[in-house]
């Protein structure tokens, strides 16, 4: 049996190996010609320490000084004793150049592409093999005919070779240009993935905010979840600025009829809007949502509204026991994620 293991590097570059249950991630990555930091392989240094952030594993034998039990509970693990019991996502503590990997580059095809709105572009591509990403996590995309590329979230579940695209359509931007005038038939670059924003495993109830076209990464979770991931409550706070703006709602209906206990509210921010919930998405939380805590965050949206929801559940005094967001800006800003 085998697992398929996303290795998280510190640049933000994701790569994925297959490992044999009686393997190590230590063996596999090597046999993958990646190499991760290694020393004893033996259980007795702790260079090869790592964090685990969804999956189950057999943690292997080692000793208290390469591994203490307050690190093990806090998620460490060493990749050289430890062996995958499902599919895992480890963050590896150094560099992809240190580990003498990269990002991969992936060709696609142009499958389609739409004006949803005045504000958003939804695409999609196809790839001869099937694309491996965590779901919320982006790839960088080449603008056609420039030596630019632009970061974009998927918005579809991953594994299979078509993925699906929602992106803000900003008029000066290079890319919305070629997605305003491109046909199916162009060909792209996609490379990654790339991102710390993606689903961890589902132990809790899940709150999701969104601003705008911040709702690609959640569009790719609900996929996920709707696949069979789920089984905990999902809810979903969907901002927007104007009324305009509002794009994927069937996408979410459909979702919603497909996912057992997963509900989302629209919010307008503007206040001309005739939408029946205006404001901001903080202001259409239920509180009974929060869990007293119990509940996992995930937020995407403008840094603005990042910062404006992370001193709302500090003046709630609310502390989520997952919280994990990520910001974007329009264009060539570097994406931030936590
Ligand atoms: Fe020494 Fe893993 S390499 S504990």
């Amino acid at each position: 049996m085998t697992a398929r293991i996303a290795l998280n590097f510190e640049d933000g570059v994701t790569r994925f190996i297959e490992a044999r249950t009686d393997e190590t991630v230590a063996d596999a990555a090597y046999r993958a010609g990646i190499n991760i930091p290694l020393d004893c392989r033996d259980g007795a240094c702790g260079t090869c320490k790592c964090r685990v952030q969804s999956g189950a594993f057999d943690a292997g034998s080692y000793i208290e000084e390469a591994l203490d039990a307050e690190e093990a509970a806090a998620g460490l693990a060493l990749a050289c004793q430890m062996r995958p019991r499902t599919d895992l996502a480890i963050d590896i503590l150094a560099t992809s150049a240190a580990c003498r990997t990269a990002p991969q580059t992936i060709e696609a095809t142009l499958a389609a592409v739409e004006m949803l709105s005045p504000s958003a572009i939804g695409f999609s591509v196809e790839t001869a093999e099937p694309l491996g990403f965590l779901p919320g996590q982006y790839v960088n995309i080449g603008i056609p005919g420039t030596g630019d590329s632009r970061a974009y979230s998927f918005a579809s579940a991953p594994g299979g070779t078509r993925a699906a695209f929602l992106v803000r359509n900003i008029p000066e931007g290079r890319m919305s240009g070629f997605l305003r005038g491109a046909t199916p038939g162009a060909r792209l670059s996609l490379t990654g993935p790339s991102g710390s924003f993606y689903l961890r495993d589902v132990v809790r109830p899940l709150l999701f905010l969104a601003g705008g076209t911040g709702l690609a990464p959640f569009l790719a979770m609900l996929e996920q979840l709707a696949g069979g991931a789920g089984g905990q409550p999902v809810r979903l706070v969907y901002g927007v600025t104007r009324d305009e703006d509002l794009v994927g709602c069937d996408w979410l209906d459909a979702l919603a009829a497909r996912l057992p206990g997963f509900d989302y509210r629209t919010v307008v921010a503007a206040g001309e809007s005739a939408h029946p919930r205006r404001g901001y998405v903080t202001g259409h939380v239920d509180p009974v949502w929060l869990n007293g805590g119990d509940v996992d965050v995930y937020l995407c949206g403008p840094p603005p509204m990042v910062d404006a929801v992370r001193g709302w559940l500090g003046e709630a005094g609310v502390a989520p026991a997952g919280f994990h967001y990520e910001k974007f800006a329009p264009a060539v800003a570097p994406r931030a994620a936590a």
